[in-house]
């Protein structure tokens, strides 16, 4: 009898513990045993001097499973042998260490979607199906001296993806998940003198997973810093510090808002907590605070003529916060800055500080092509001085907060920031209803907001708080908002979904029409293109449209560029290198190259449309009026005396230009005295191109053959000098854009040139005069690729130098930033190599070019502006090839010599088509010409 009762409550316990839900599967638990959000205590450029923080960052204990069940579920405890296991860097992501397999999904959750379980079946091919939810263990051993057990012992994770469980000393400490904020425990009471076991169980997938569905890299693992924050047992908990200019700036309100809690055993008396700033000292006294309670104290401070921050003038008030102890000596000391500046929208009007400040913005997602989601300091810097160089005054860290220092470094530099919150539930669709109304994940969401007000608070270069991309709508939402409201009061909140949880609205995506249509139309508030201009390939056609529109109109307030670097991983297989992207893994789902969006390859190397960005979004602009040139001056806080002011007139061939250049006075943290930082080309006096030659008499054709429309052997000096003929051909290879938008199959008879006439001049043996006509005998004929020539030489011709723009690649609607000018270059130059291969290497405007292996030189004289590309491998070598490591090279050199190609487009990646003025009319006749010669 007793046995069957027992049997029965045995098998009652099971049921109960299977209907008990992991707290990774239950949106209902955020974290166990979390000390509060806080706002970043110490300036992270003074980390490594702060006395206070130990680093345990470093190789530690690692082990991998496919699935929670095999798991080595006891590893914690102090008798489980580690000493086994393999190694680990902390901080990084496990699979960029050779665990498990990177899966790059948008979209699509990269499990099953059945909410709050994040491992139900999914399809047999995926990578979930096998690897149903790994598990990382971590284990690391530290030391803890006598001295330190007297103190309050904080752990702080700077961020783990996505969930985990933490252990001291075979006890459990907690549970956290929200994966890019900071998780801290307080393991006081759990460490001893000596050694100690830190164990740290990792889920790669949460139900916090549901809300970090963005587009990028899925990467797990302890990727941030981990920290031992040995405190005294009163402390500063937090502080939050405000700088609010009084209308007309002359004066500024700094309020300190400063936590304190005492975490020992008994009361403490007479305390002392000091504001320094100015060389002011702005005492608070703290009579009592018994143990366990913690209190608020608020300075208060006035700057009369307050230097203004901004984004071009990033003026900051060093300060620091102190905490004395009853017998007055410092327990406690923290530096930190703040800057003084007014963020509002005035009727449909974005300002800061007063005015109407555009942002020429980027989104930049914290992405390594070595250490994946673990982003160094170097990498930080290397960011944001290329942003600065590139005249980018506004980043969103899309989507998610990033490591402290990133913002740090855009205080001081200047940078104005969107924060976003770590939420995206776009598996659900975009503005779904399904997260956003679901009451069970109401605190979810809030938590997510929460912790990015609190952490990021005190750094000037914020000024909008996002609630994140591509989530729900509805009271979850709401919650959000209010609590970023609740929380802060001088910076505004955004969100993309709906304007009703934003301050501004926002437009993704638009044309430059569709911009100023859309401005015009919305007049609550100012308007945002919060992305735009997908940059992904050969991209960022039609910059300066959106730019003339945006300044056109002062209900916008910027736009910002979709996005900053190329998510690709560095990837080695055999002999073969290259940045991997989605499916190189072997991963499922997955979506290919559209991590591939970025003005910058993954190591940081620019793209040429780095350059347009550089280009148009530079502060001053230049026009020629008659004989003088105005100077219109974009920035509000700068003043054009602040800029040395060069102009250069070069004569080329005959052809007078005029360089303008605006260079900076003296050194900046991001660019060096003389940078330029802002440039105008202008013709003075054109180019003469060479008039059609009529044959002299006697002329001998020795050596060419022509055949039709063709040349098809070119023999100089016994040498032939083809490897195919020259002839008409309309055809070239889609890049990333034109590919999304079905181009290649939209104009697929331009595979065969029709209605094309050559008529070829026999100058000399060594020199033609080729001529071309396209004189279209049918109507409705879809948009021409290119229209001009191609040829192909020997091999050996890599070298080139032309007198057209450059130096960079440049295209008919990205060519701006490239000057008229002569350059010379090897080919592995001219070309430029996309991580994923398309079309490529355009230089437009081309007075002359040449090429050559060192013995012999083919020149090409346009009679008219040419656009040319060389590459040493084919069309056909390029198209449907992943890497470029997979084109097949060096078999020839292939050359078109044209007088137009299709712009590269520069909307978006999935649909938008090159702007009408950029593309060729296959239903207009046309007429070049150039001459070739052999030197
Ligand atoms: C946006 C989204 C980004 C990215 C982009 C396409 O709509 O917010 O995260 O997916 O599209 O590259
Ligand atoms: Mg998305």
């Amino acid at each position: 009898m007793k046995k069957k009762a027992l049997v029965l409550l045995a098998s009652l316990l099971t049921t109960i513990a299977q209907a008990q839900p992991h707290d990774w599967e239950n949106p209902a638990v955020l974290g166990i045993n979390k000390l509060p959000y806080h706002a970043t205590l110490q300036l992270p450029s003074k980390w490594k001097e702060c006395k206070e923080i130990v680093s345990l960052d470093g190789q530690w204990f690692f082990h991998w499973s496919r699935k929670p069940e095999e798991r080595p579920a006891d590893f914690y405890r102090e008798d489980y042998d580690v000493s086994t296991w393999g190694k680990i860097a902390v901080p990084g992501n496990w699979q960029t260490q050779g665990y498990g397999t990177p899966i790059y999904t948008n979209i699509e959750y990269p499990f099953l979607r059945n909410r709050p379980s994040v491992t139900s079946e999914p399809p047999k091919d995926w990578t979930a199906y096998e690897n149903r939810n790994p598990v990382g263990s971590y284990v690391t051993f530290f030391n803890v001296t006598k001295d330190m057990l007297s103190k309050n012992l904080i752990l702080h994770f700077g961020g783990v993806h996505s969930a985990m469980y933490l252990w001291v000393n075979g006890q459990r400490v907690g549970y956290s998940q929200n994966s890019m904020s900071p998780a801290e425990f307080d393991v006081t009471g759990y460490l001893r003198q000596g050694e100690n076991k830190l164990a740290v169980e990792v889920y790669r997938w949460c139900d916090g997973s549901y809300l970090e569905d963005q587009d990028m890299w899925r990467l797990s693992g302890i990727f941030r810093e981990v920290q031992l924050w040995v405190r005294p047992p009163v402390h500063i908990a937090d502080y939050h510090v405000t700088a609010v200019p009084n209308r007309d700036f002359t004066q500024a309100n700094v309020t300190a808002d400063i936590t304190v809690c005492n975490t020992s055993r008994q009361k403490n008396r007479n305390l002392k907590v000091i504001l320094k700033i100015d060389d002011k000292s702005i005492e608070g006294r703290l009579n009592s605070l018994v143990a366990g309670d913690s209190t608020h104290i608020q300075l208060t401070y006035q700057i009369d003529h307050p230097k203004i921050w901004s984004a071009e003038k990033p003026n900051l008030y060093p300060f620091s916060i102190e905490l004395y102890d009853a017998k007055g000596s410092v327990v406690e000391h923290f530096d930190y800055h703040l800057g003084v500046k007014r963020v509002e929208c005035v009727g449909e009007v974005f300002k800061i500080n007063g005015k109407n400040v555009k942002l020429r913005g980027v989104n930049r997602h914290d992405h390594h092509p070595v250490t994946g989601r673990y982003v160094d300091d170097d990498t930080y810097e290397q960011d944001i001085r290329l942003m600065k160089q590139a005249n980018i005054n506004f980043l969103r860290t899309s989507h998610y907060p990033d490591r402290e220092y990133l913002y740090e470094l855009c205080d001081r530099w200047g940078l104005y920031v969107m924060d976003e919150a770590n939420q995206e539930s776009h598996g659900y669709g975009y503005a779904n209803e399904e997260m956003g109304h679901d009451e069970a994940w109401r605190d979810a969401h809030v938590d997510r907001a929460e912790s990015l007000v609190k952490r990021d608070f005190n750094h000037p270069c914020i000024i909008l708080w996002s609630l994140g991309n591509e989530g729900g709508v509805g009271p979850n939402i709401q919650a959000m908002y209010d609590k970023v409201c609740e929380l802060d009061s001088t910076r505004l909140p955004f969100y993309d979904c709906h304007p009703r949880y934003s301050a501004l609205h926002d437009h993704g995506y638009p044309s430059p029409e569709d911009l100023r249509r859309e401005a015009e139309k919305e007049t609550e508030k100012p308007l945002i293109a919060r992305e735009y201009a997908h940059a992904m390939g050969n991209s960022m056609g039609n910059l300066q449209e959106y730019w003339d529109v945006i300044y056109a109109d002062s209900s916008i307030a910027g736009a910002a560029v979709w996005d900053w670097v190329d998510q690709g991983l560095l990837k080695k297989d055999g002999n073969k290198v290259y940045y991997a992207y989605g499916g190189d893994f072997g991963d499922k789902p997955n979506l290919d190259a559209f991590c591939i969006n970025g003005l910058l390859a993954p190591d940081r190397t620019p793209h040429p449309h780095y350059y347009e960005v550089q280009h148009v979004y530079q502060p001053l602009q230049f026009e020629m009026k008659g004989d003088s040139i105005s100077i219109i001056n974009r920035d509000y806080f700068t003043d054009i005396s602040e800029y040395d002011i060069s102009c250069d007139t070069i004569v080329i061939d005959g052809e007078h230009l005029l360089n303008v250049s605006a260079h900076l006075k003296a050194d900046k943290p991001w660019a060096q005295k003389g940078f330029v930082v802002a440039s105008e080309q202008f013709v003075l006096s054109p180019y003469a191109f060479p008039k059609a030659v009529a044959p002299t008499a006697n002329v001998s054709a020795k050596g060419i053959t022509i055949k039709g429309n063709a040349i098809t052997s070119w023999i100089v000096d016994g040498q032939e000098m083809l490897r195919a003929p020259l002839e008409p051909y309309f055809w070239k290879p889609e890049n990333d854009n034109q590919h999304a938008a079905g181009f290649a199959s939209r104009v697929a008879m331009w595979k065969d040139v029709v209605d094309v006439k050559v008529k070829y001049t026999i100058i000399d043996d060594h020199s033609i005069l080729v001529d071309l006509n396209y004189q279209p005998t049918a109507g409705d004929r879809p948009v021409i690729p290119k229209l001009g020539m191609r040829m192909r030489l020997p091999a050996d011709m890599t070298h080139i130098e032309y007198y057209g723009r450059g130096p960079w690649e440049n295209y008919p609607d990205r060519k701006r930033s490239a000057f008229l000018g002569h350059y010379k270059m090897p080919l592995s130059e001219y070309e430029t190599e996309y991580i994923h291969p398309q079309d490529n290497g355009c230089r437009t405007d081309v007075r002359w070019f040449c090429i050559a292996n060192g013995e012999k030189t083919l020149r090409i004289d346009g009679l008219q502006p040419l656009c040319i590309r060389a590459w040493d491998y084919g069309e056909e070598d390029l198209e449907g090839v992943r890497h470029p490591c997979d084109i097949l090279r060096g078999r020839f050199i292939n050359l078109n010599i044209d007088l137009n190609v299709h712009g590269v487009g520069g909307i978006d990646t999935w649909g938008r088509r090159t702007l009408p003025q950029y593309t060729i009319d296959g239903n207009k006749p046309y007429h070049y010409a150039f001459i070739l010669s052999w030197q």
